[in-house]
Protein backbone atom coordinates (compact mmCIF):
# COMPACT_ATOMS: atom_id res chain seq x y z
CA UNK A 1 0.00 0.00 0.00
CA UNK A 2 1.62 2.90 -0.95
CA UNK A 3 1.49 7.00 1.17
CA UNK A 4 1.35 9.98 -0.64
CA UNK A 5 2.07 12.49 2.48
CA UNK A 6 -1.05 12.30 5.26
CA UNK A 7 -2.97 10.38 2.96
CA UNK A 8 -3.29 6.59 2.54
CA UNK A 9 -3.42 5.78 -1.47
CA UNK A 10 -4.92 2.45 -1.84
CA UNK A 11 -6.06 1.42 -6.19
CA UNK A 12 -6.53 -1.90 -7.07
CA UNK A 13 -4.78 -3.65 -9.81
CA UNK A 14 -6.41 -5.04 -12.63
CA UNK A 15 -5.75 -8.34 -11.24
CA UNK A 16 -8.43 -7.51 -9.00
CA UNK A 17 -7.42 -9.22 -5.70
CA UNK A 18 -10.55 -9.00 -3.37
CA UNK A 19 -8.82 -7.46 -0.56
CA UNK A 20 -6.99 -4.70 -2.77
CA UNK A 21 -10.63 -4.18 -4.22
CA UNK A 22 -12.60 -3.97 -0.85
CA UNK A 23 -9.94 -1.38 0.81
CA UNK A 24 -9.66 0.94 -2.66
CA UNK A 25 -13.84 0.72 -1.85
CA UNK A 26 -13.72 1.93 1.62
CA UNK A 27 -11.14 4.42 0.76
CA UNK A 28 -13.63 6.23 -1.78
CA UNK A 29 -16.61 5.53 0.20
CA UNK A 30 -16.88 9.19 1.58
CA UNK A 31 -17.16 11.25 -1.63
CA UNK A 32 -18.24 8.16 -3.87
CA UNK A 33 -22.00 9.80 -4.53
CA UNK A 34 -20.89 12.81 -5.13
CA UNK A 35 -17.52 11.94 -7.15
CA UNK A 36 -19.80 9.72 -9.95
CA UNK A 37 -21.98 12.84 -10.11
CA UNK A 38 -19.75 14.75 -11.30
CA UNK A 39 -17.62 12.46 -13.54
CA UNK A 40 -20.47 11.30 -15.20
CA UNK A 41 -21.83 14.67 -15.96
CA UNK A 42 -24.86 13.79 -14.19
CA UNK A 43 -25.83 10.92 -16.43
CA UNK A 44 -25.09 8.73 -13.44
CA UNK A 45 -29.20 9.47 -12.71
CA UNK A 46 -30.16 8.55 -15.94
CA UNK A 47 -28.63 5.31 -16.03
CA UNK A 48 -29.72 4.48 -12.55
CA UNK A 49 -33.12 5.21 -13.83
CA UNK A 50 -32.74 3.05 -16.61
CA UNK A 51 -31.35 0.30 -14.95
CA UNK A 52 -35.21 0.30 -12.86
CA UNK A 53 -36.84 0.46 -16.28
CA UNK A 54 -34.75 -2.43 -17.47
CA UNK A 55 -35.16 -5.14 -14.53
CA UNK A 56 -38.96 -3.49 -13.92
CA UNK A 57 -39.42 -4.45 -10.26
CA UNK A 58 -42.99 -4.76 -8.78
CA UNK A 59 -44.24 -4.20 -5.59
CA UNK A 60 -44.36 -7.73 -3.82
CA UNK A 61 -41.09 -8.74 -5.15
CA UNK A 62 -37.92 -9.18 -3.39
CA UNK A 63 -34.91 -7.95 -5.50
CA UNK A 64 -30.69 -8.25 -4.68
CA UNK A 65 -28.89 -5.17 -5.59
CA UNK A 66 -25.70 -6.92 -5.83
CA UNK A 67 -22.31 -4.71 -5.15
CA UNK A 68 -24.61 -2.03 -4.26
CA UNK A 69 -22.11 0.47 -2.18
CA UNK A 70 -23.71 3.17 -0.50
CA UNK A 71 -27.05 2.16 -1.62
CA UNK A 72 -27.42 4.94 -3.72
CA UNK A 73 -28.51 2.14 -6.63
CA UNK A 74 -30.74 0.45 -3.97
CA UNK A 75 -32.79 3.61 -3.37
CA UNK A 76 -33.69 4.53 -6.86
CA UNK A 77 -35.10 0.45 -7.16
CA UNK A 78 -37.32 0.37 -4.42
CA UNK A 79 -38.75 3.48 -5.87
CA UNK A 80 -41.04 1.04 -7.92
CA UNK A 81 -42.40 -0.14 -4.75
CA UNK A 82 -40.20 -4.29 -4.38
CA UNK A 83 -38.47 -5.08 -1.44
CA UNK A 84 -34.42 -4.29 -2.28
CA UNK A 85 -31.60 -5.08 -0.49
CA UNK A 86 -28.33 -3.88 -0.75
CA UNK A 87 -25.20 -6.38 -0.69
CA UNK A 88 -21.53 -5.70 -0.83
CA UNK A 89 -18.11 -6.63 0.88
CA UNK A 90 -16.93 -3.36 1.62
CA UNK A 91 -17.49 -2.39 4.85
CA UNK A 92 -16.48 1.43 4.62
CA UNK A 93 -19.22 1.78 1.42
CA UNK A 94 -22.33 0.26 3.75
CA UNK A 95 -21.24 2.59 6.07
CA UNK A 96 -21.32 5.20 4.21
CA UNK A 97 -24.92 4.66 3.33
CA UNK A 98 -25.81 4.10 6.79
CA UNK A 99 -28.30 6.76 6.18
CA UNK A 100 -30.07 5.18 3.46
CA UNK A 101 -33.56 3.71 4.39
CA UNK A 102 -32.57 0.26 3.11
CA UNK A 103 -31.29 -3.32 4.21
CA UNK A 104 -27.91 -3.40 3.80
CA UNK A 105 -25.79 -7.13 3.67
CA UNK A 106 -21.94 -7.69 4.02
CA UNK A 107 -21.66 -10.39 1.04
CA UNK A 108 -18.83 -11.15 -1.16
CA UNK A 109 -20.67 -11.31 -5.00
CA UNK A 110 -18.89 -15.01 -5.38
CA UNK A 111 -19.83 -16.80 -2.07
CA UNK A 112 -23.48 -14.82 -1.13
CA UNK A 113 -25.04 -15.08 1.31
CA UNK A 114 -28.39 -15.79 0.50
CA UNK A 115 -30.47 -19.27 -0.28
CA UNK A 116 -31.09 -20.67 -4.07
CA UNK A 117 -33.65 -19.48 -5.44
CA UNK A 118 -34.42 -16.34 -3.02
CA UNK A 119 -34.98 -13.35 -5.45
CA UNK A 120 -37.69 -12.48 -7.95
CA UNK A 121 -35.18 -9.91 -10.08
CA UNK A 122 -31.07 -9.49 -9.04
CA UNK A 123 -29.22 -6.37 -10.13
CA UNK A 124 -25.46 -5.44 -10.43
CA UNK A 125 -24.59 -1.53 -11.39
CA UNK A 126 -21.26 -0.85 -11.97
CA UNK A 127 -19.96 -3.48 -9.70
CA UNK A 128 -19.01 -6.86 -12.11
CA UNK A 129 -16.01 -4.98 -13.43
CA UNK A 130 -14.42 -4.89 -9.90
CA UNK A 131 -15.30 -8.66 -8.93
CA UNK A 132 -12.19 -10.83 -9.48
CA UNK A 133 -14.48 -13.90 -10.76
CA UNK A 134 -16.65 -12.87 -13.09
CA UNK A 135 -18.19 -16.29 -14.19
CA UNK A 136 -18.50 -17.48 -10.77
CA UNK A 137 -20.50 -14.37 -9.66
CA UNK A 138 -22.91 -14.48 -12.72
CA UNK A 139 -23.61 -18.00 -11.59
CA UNK A 140 -23.90 -17.20 -8.12
CA UNK A 141 -26.53 -14.57 -8.86
CA UNK A 142 -28.41 -17.18 -11.16
CA UNK A 143 -28.77 -19.82 -7.88
CA UNK A 144 -30.69 -17.20 -5.85
CA UNK A 145 -32.94 -15.99 -8.67
CA UNK A 146 -35.79 -17.78 -8.60
CA UNK A 147 -36.81 -19.81 -11.61
CA UNK A 148 -38.16 -17.49 -13.81
CA UNK A 149 -36.55 -14.26 -12.50
CA UNK A 150 -34.33 -12.05 -14.58
CA UNK A 151 -30.68 -10.34 -14.03
CA UNK A 152 -30.01 -6.57 -14.89
CA UNK A 153 -26.07 -5.98 -15.07
CA UNK A 154 -25.56 -1.86 -15.64
CA UNK A 155 -21.55 -1.96 -16.62
CA UNK A 156 -19.54 0.63 -18.30
CA UNK A 157 -19.02 -0.53 -21.97
CA UNK A 158 -17.79 0.67 -25.56
CA UNK A 159 -19.43 3.28 -27.33
CA UNK A 160 -20.63 2.52 -30.70
CA UNK A 161 -19.44 5.45 -32.90
CA UNK A 162 -15.82 5.25 -33.83
CA UNK A 163 -14.98 9.08 -33.39
CA UNK A 164 -16.75 9.60 -30.00
CA UNK A 165 -15.46 6.14 -28.56
CA UNK A 166 -12.06 7.71 -29.44
CA UNK A 167 -12.70 11.37 -27.58
CA UNK A 168 -14.02 8.96 -24.89
CA UNK A 169 -11.25 7.15 -24.22
CA UNK A 170 -8.88 10.16 -24.15
CA UNK A 171 -11.25 11.49 -21.63
CA UNK A 172 -10.80 8.45 -19.62
CA UNK A 173 -7.38 8.19 -19.31
CA UNK A 174 -6.34 12.14 -19.27
CA UNK A 175 -9.48 14.54 -17.82
CA UNK A 176 -11.29 11.80 -15.42
CA UNK A 177 -8.03 11.37 -13.29
CA UNK A 178 -7.56 14.93 -12.88
CA UNK A 179 -11.13 15.42 -11.98
CA UNK A 180 -10.54 12.61 -9.44
CA UNK A 181 -8.47 14.67 -8.01
CA UNK A 182 -10.63 17.30 -7.33
CA UNK A 183 -13.61 15.81 -5.66
CA UNK A 184 -12.56 12.05 -4.84
CA UNK A 185 -11.41 10.88 -0.95
CA UNK A 186 -9.06 8.70 -3.23
CA UNK A 187 -8.32 9.94 -6.59
CA UNK A 188 -5.64 6.89 -7.50
CA UNK A 189 -8.86 4.53 -7.60
CA UNK A 190 -10.00 6.59 -10.60
CA UNK A 191 -6.86 5.50 -12.55
CA UNK A 192 -7.66 1.95 -11.54
CA UNK A 193 -11.40 2.96 -12.97
CA UNK A 194 -10.29 4.05 -16.39
CA UNK A 195 -7.67 1.31 -17.05
CA UNK A 196 -10.67 -1.24 -16.16
CA UNK A 197 -13.08 0.08 -18.37
CA UNK A 198 -10.61 -0.55 -20.97
CA UNK A 199 -10.04 -3.74 -20.30
CA UNK A 200 -13.94 -4.26 -19.77
CA UNK A 201 -15.39 -7.14 -22.80
CA UNK A 202 -17.75 -5.07 -25.06
CA UNK A 203 -21.15 -5.98 -25.04
CA UNK A 204 -20.94 -8.51 -27.24
CA UNK A 205 -18.63 -10.58 -25.39
CA UNK A 206 -19.86 -10.12 -21.99
CA UNK A 207 -23.70 -11.36 -23.57
CA UNK A 208 -21.77 -14.44 -24.33
CA UNK A 209 -20.00 -14.54 -20.98
CA UNK A 210 -23.74 -13.79 -19.21
CA UNK A 211 -25.01 -16.93 -21.51
CA UNK A 212 -22.33 -19.16 -20.74
CA UNK A 213 -22.79 -18.89 -17.02
CA UNK A 214 -26.51 -20.11 -17.75
CA UNK A 215 -28.64 -16.97 -18.20
CA UNK A 216 -31.13 -17.32 -20.72
CA UNK A 217 -32.25 -14.72 -23.95
CA UNK A 218 -29.49 -12.90 -23.22
CA UNK A 219 -29.75 -9.23 -24.86
CA UNK A 220 -28.58 -5.36 -24.06
CA UNK A 221 -28.81 -1.89 -24.87
CA UNK A 222 -26.98 1.12 -24.96
CA UNK A 223 -27.08 4.01 -23.11
CA UNK A 224 -25.05 7.27 -23.82
CA UNK A 225 -24.06 5.81 -26.84
CA UNK A 226 -22.06 2.68 -25.35
CA UNK A 227 -20.87 4.00 -22.17
CA UNK A 228 -23.26 2.57 -20.70
CA UNK A 229 -24.59 -0.84 -21.29
CA UNK A 230 -27.24 -2.84 -19.97
CA UNK A 231 -27.44 -6.13 -20.33
CA UNK A 232 -30.05 -7.83 -19.27
CA UNK A 233 -30.96 -12.27 -18.64
CA UNK A 234 -33.61 -14.65 -17.59
CA UNK A 235 -33.31 -17.55 -15.76
CA UNK A 236 -35.26 -19.87 -17.96
CA UNK A 237 -33.34 -23.11 -15.39
C1 LIG B 1 -18.46 1.29 -8.37
S1 LIG B 1 -19.23 0.63 -6.94
C2 LIG B 1 -20.91 0.53 -7.40
C3 LIG B 1 -21.86 0.86 -6.30
C4 LIG B 1 -23.31 1.02 -6.70
N1 LIG B 1 -23.86 -0.21 -7.27
C5 LIG B 1 -23.52 2.14 -7.69
O1 LIG B 1 -24.19 1.93 -8.70
O2 LIG B 1 -23.05 3.24 -7.45
C6 LIG B 1 -18.68 -1.04 -7.02
C7 LIG B 1 -18.94 -1.82 -5.75
O3 LIG B 1 -18.64 -3.19 -6.01
C8 LIG B 1 -18.26 -3.75 -4.77
N2 LIG B 1 -17.64 -5.05 -5.02
C9 LIG B 1 -16.58 -5.34 -5.81
N3 LIG B 1 -16.30 -6.65 -5.77
C10 LIG B 1 -17.23 -7.21 -4.94
C11 LIG B 1 -17.48 -8.53 -4.50
N4 LIG B 1 -16.71 -9.56 -4.89
N5 LIG B 1 -18.53 -8.75 -3.69
C12 LIG B 1 -19.31 -7.72 -3.27
N6 LIG B 1 -19.12 -6.44 -3.64
C13 LIG B 1 -18.09 -6.19 -4.47
C14 LIG B 1 -17.33 -2.70 -4.19
O4 LIG B 1 -17.12 -2.87 -2.81
C15 LIG B 1 -18.08 -1.41 -4.55
O5 LIG B 1 -18.90 -0.96 -3.51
Amino acid sequence: MAKTGQRETIRASLEKRPDEVASMFDGVAKRYDLTNTVISGGQDRYWRWATRRALDPRPGERVLDLAAGTGVSTVELRRSGAWCVAADFSQGMLAAGRGRQVPMVAGDAMALPFADDSFDAVTISFGLRNVADIDLAMREMLRVTKPGGRLVICEFSTPVFGPFRTVYMEYLMKALPRVARAVSSNPDAYVYLAESIRAWPAQRQLARRITEAGWSTVKWRNLTGGVVALHRGFNLG
